[in-house]
């Protein structure tokens, strides 16, 4: 049995069909790269998985069990074992770090005994051992703000670590991150892994997707064209797969999105 199963799911934005008809699941201790083109339906996919808005039409089970959709919300998700990282990280920036990464689960509230000095101390740990935060020169009071948008994946990655998440969601930012920040984040997802954990990878790196993935699935205008195990296809060939759907969206003239007649 999958850890989630998304079925048939279709989302419009008024007259913008961003996804139809998308079946993706994703396995026990399964990595799986998510690609695709800028507009694809990457991002509207993982935010239903998240929480984030509902689909207009399309079932999830999470674990076998049947979601209902009307209630879903992140806080649900996190419930379930689902922890996002998302491409645009608007959350709480002036908060403190340490504030940041309890965000809407402060420790007392999940395991009872523990004090608001502690959610600092593991906050200090983290960013300690987990993260290794620029040589300890970055306290757990420092806004949010100040910290580099791969800093800022990191406080992220910590808190799908310090709640174990069953499965890590990790929309890569727009804006590049430097070789050491991505390098952290291909780290992570190898130890979630090792750590019997799943993780949906999307980035526009497709070096850094084939290293990790044990699947990828791509998406094209809303849909899924392509599903390859790692042991099915090349580096390369995934690469042209890529090219080849880009060139004939470009012959077709149809670089902006589907619309509803
Ligand atoms: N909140 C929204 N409102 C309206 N249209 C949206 C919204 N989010 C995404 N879209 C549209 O849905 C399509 C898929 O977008 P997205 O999921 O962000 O693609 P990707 O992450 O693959 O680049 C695009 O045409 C985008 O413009
Ligand atoms: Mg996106």
């Amino acid at each position: 049995m999958p850890l989630v199963e998304m079925k048939d799911i279709h989302k419009y934005f008024g007259r913008v069909v961003a996804l139809r008809g998308v079946d993706f699941s994703v396995g026990e201790n399964e990595v799986v790269g998510l690609i695709g083109d800028n507009g694809a339906g990457k991002s509207t996919l993982i935010k239903i998985l998240s929480g984030v808005f509902p689909p207009t039409k399309g079932e999830i089970f999470i674990k076998g069990q049947k979601i209902d959709l009307h209630r879903y919300s992140v806080r649900e998700a996190h419930r379930m074992g689902i922890e996002t990282v998302f491409q645009e990280q608007a959350l709480g920036v002036k908060q403190a770090i340490w504030r940041n990464l309890f965000l809407g689960r402060e420790p007392v509230n999940r395991l009872g005994f523990l004090k608001l000095d502690t959610a600092w101390n593991e906050t200090h740990r983290m960013m300690r051992e987990m993260l290794g935060f620029r040589g300890g020169g970055v306290s757990p009071d420092a806004s949010v703000r100040t910290l580099s948008g791969g800093e800022r994946q990191g406080i992220a990655i910590g808190r799908a670590m310090y709640f174990d998440a069953n499965l890590v969601i990790l929309d890569e930012p727009t804006r590049a991150l430097s070789v050491q920040e991505v390098r952290k984040v291909l780290n992570f997802i190898l130890k979630l892994k090792e750590n019997g954990k799943s993780c949906v990878y999307i980035s526009h790196t497709i070096a850094n997707v084939y290293s990790v993935s044990d699947r990828f699935v791509i998406l094209d205008r809303g849909q899924v064209v392509g599903e390859y195990l790692r042991d099915e296809i090349s580096e390369e060939e995934l690469n042209e797969t890529l090219v080849k759907l880009h060139e004939a969206r470009l012959v077709r003239g149809e670089e902006p999105p589907a619309k509803l007649n």
